[in-house]
C-alpha cells in the first residue's frame, strides 16, 4: 500500500529549498518542476475548478488588503496537516478598516 500528500512533496527541500519560508518568487520563471506543485493534483483528472478557484482568491485577497489592515487573534496559533496544512482554529483575525 502506498499513501502520498502533496504536503510531503510541497515540503520537500530538494523541490521547495527552505519550504518552510514565504518565497513567491520561486515560482517565478519556469517555477517548480512539472508534478511538484499540486494543490489542485495534476493529470487528466486535475480540478476543474482550478482556475475559479485561483481568481475567486485573488479577488477575495485584493479586497480584504485593499480594505482592511487585519491582525490575528491567535499569534501562536497551530499548523496542522489534514491532510493539506491549515490552521488549528480556522484563523481567526480581527479587521480594522483602513480609514479607522
Ligand atoms: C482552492 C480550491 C480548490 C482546491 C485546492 C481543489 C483541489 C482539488 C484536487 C486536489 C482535486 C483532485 C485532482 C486529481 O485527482 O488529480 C480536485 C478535483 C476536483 N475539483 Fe477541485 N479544488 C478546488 C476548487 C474547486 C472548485 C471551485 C470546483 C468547482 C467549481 C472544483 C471541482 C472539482 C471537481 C469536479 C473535481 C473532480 C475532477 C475529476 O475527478 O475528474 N474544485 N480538486
Amino acid at each position: 500500500m502506498l499513501y502520498w500528500s502533496a504536503n510531503s512533496t510541497h515540503r520537500n527541500p530538494e523541490f521547495f529549498p527552505e519550504p518552510e519560508k514565504f518565497e513567491p518568487s520561486r515560482f517565478e520563471g519556469n517555477g517548480p518542476l512539472p508534478y511538484s506543485y499540486v494543490p489542485f493534483g495534476g493529470g487528466p483528472r486535475m480540478c476543474p475548478g482550478k482556475e475559479y478557484a485561483r481568481m475567486e482568491i485573488l479577488v477575495f485577497m485584493h479586497n480584504v488588503v485593499k480594505r482592511f489592515n487585519w491582525e490575528k487573534l491567535l499569534p501562536d496559533e497551530k499548523i496542522i496537516v489534514n491532510p493539506m496544512r491549515v490552521p488549528a482554529k480556522g484563523l481567526p483575525v480581527r479587521l480594522l478598516p483602513h480609514h479607522a
